[in-house]
């Protein structure tokens, strides 16, 4: 046995030490994800608009918070270099924050339209520039996106939404084939339904009923569902995995 005894690192877990930005940590999906890193042994930094909700989630995580408008272009920069010097770099970047405002295209508003891909693209855009740029001089990183399967195959009173999520998987797809060089992996997640906050002032049971039946499972997703995707996606376990947009959306898409 000619190699070195190691110091056992007191860190375990499949994220051990690695630093960890999510956004849109405050609830849903984002803070599932949040909370699986940390059990996985990530050190953690949650980016959010809802003040009070993201400092309570970081405090239970032993984490730290950034509260930023991803609305903002400028305070999504501001944001993204203060996480990435509270944590002294970044090896995982979560783009989880996201909004679905419902409404016809026919009665659809400009403001609606524009705040959608300021929040789901341009933001995602914008950390993954600064993010990306560490992690390229590290020579190694990973970055989850969070699209849908709207953004596959369409959804009524979705069309700003749809559209924004088929602009995350292309621009998961470009950023995976320029950052591929520097070690950097670059994947995104589309999520089926997910009883979050998010469309829960419009979901009656029997729509929950109906979307459950076009999964070959019978149920819809849970937050734990997605999270274990990003997991797996976050792990070394994915090292060989980029450019993908992987479905958790128990089978309702297969492509
Ligand atoms: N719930 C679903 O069925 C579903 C399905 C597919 C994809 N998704 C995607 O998953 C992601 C998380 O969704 P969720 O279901 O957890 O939604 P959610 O509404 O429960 O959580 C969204 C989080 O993003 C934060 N956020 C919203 N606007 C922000 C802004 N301007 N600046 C900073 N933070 C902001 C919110 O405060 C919240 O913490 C989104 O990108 C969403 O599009 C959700």
């Amino acid at each position: 046995m000619g190699s070195e005894p190691t110091t056992p690192s007191t860190a375990v877990g499949r994220l051990a030490g690695r630093r960890a930005v999510v956004t849109g940590a405050a609830r849903g999906i984002g803070a599932e994800i949040a909370r699986t890193f940390r059990d996985e042994g990530a050190e953690l930094v949650l980016i959010d608009i809802a003040a009070d909700e993201v400092r309570e989630l970081a405090k239970a995580l032993e984490a730290e918070s950034v509260v930023a408008d991803l609305a903002d272009a400028a305070a999504t920069a501001a944001a993204t270099t203060e996480a990435i010097e509270l944590l002294g770099g970044i090896d995982i970047l979560v783009n989880n924050a996201g909004i679905l405002k419902m409404a016809p295209i026919l009665e659809m508003t400009i403001e609606n339209w524009d705040l959608t891909f300021d929040i789901n693209v341009r933001a995602m855009f914008v950390t993954t520039q600064i993010a990306g740029r560490e992690m390229c001089a590290n020579g190694r990183g990973t970055i989850i996106n969070m699209a849908s399967m709207a953004g596959k195959i369409g959804s009524p009173n979705q069309a700003h939404y749809a559209a924004s999520k088929a602009a995350v998987i292309a621009f998961t797809r470009v950023s995976a084939m320029e950052l591929g060089a520097h070690n950097v992996t670059v994947n995104c997640i589309c999520p089926g339904y997910v009883l979050t906050e998010m469309g829960a002032a419009t979901r009656t049971p029997e729509m929950v009923q109906a979307w459950s039946a076009r999964s070959p499972l019978g149920r819809l997703a849970d937050t734990a569902d997605v999270a274990k995707m990003a997991l797996f996606l976050a792990s070394d376990d994915a090292s060989y995995c980029t450019g993908q947009a992987m479905n958790v959306s128990g089978g309702m898409v297969m492509h």
